[in-house]
């Protein structure tokens, strides 16, 4: 694990994820959550989805700087969540119920191993071979800078 790059990767799909919702599901029967204050009793063919975004940009989950890009976040979980094991919260492939960039549980994307390797590699080459700043446009007023990918013409 690479403590702070681990961080920085978390926090950008946690800041910005690639998928709003994960865990989307049809139940195939009559299904009851025993777990809140009152069963919840879903009927067979209900959508459910977890709500990825709202979830990372919660004060109750992240605090007060839910919403701010903090490159570092996750190097100091703990202070927000005391339950969370230092290692585990801060690797970039690491899940829970709070966080779902890559959903969570039994069908949790298997491929999160794969792309964060293929991410510490790119940044890593960037960093070494070139020499970046971020372009004046998107930066004022809080605008968030989203990538643009363009195939060859
Ligand atoms: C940053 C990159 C990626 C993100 C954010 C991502 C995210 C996700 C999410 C949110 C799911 C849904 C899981 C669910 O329904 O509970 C998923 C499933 C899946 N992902 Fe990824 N993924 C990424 C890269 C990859 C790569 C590179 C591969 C393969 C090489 C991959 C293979 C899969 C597979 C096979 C599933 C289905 C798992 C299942 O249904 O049991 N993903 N991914």
């Amino acid at each position: 694990m690479m403590k702070k790059l681990d961080s920085c990767l978390k926090e950008s799909q946690h800041y910005n994820s690639v998928v709003s919702n994960t865990m989307s599901r049809l139940t195939r029967r009559d299904y009851t959550f025993k777990s809140g204050r009152v069963p919840l009793k879903l009927p067979k063919g209900t959508f459910v989805t977890a709500p990825a975004t709202a979830m990372h940009l919660c004060e109750k989950n992240y605090g007060p700087d839910a919403t701010e890009w903090k490159g570092f976040r996750f190097t100091g979980i703990l202070a927000v969540d005391k339950n969370a094991h230092q290692a585990v919260a801060t690797n970039a492939v690491a899940t829970n119920t709070k966080y779902l960039a890559f959903s969570h549980g039994r069908h949790v994307c298997p491929g999160r191993f794969f792309a964060v390797n293929e991410l510490k590699m790119v940044l890593t080459y960037t960093l070494l071979r070139y020499d970046i700043r971020l372009p004046a446009i998107g930066t004022k007023g809080g605008q968030r800078i989203h990538m643009l990918l363009e195939g060859d013409r």
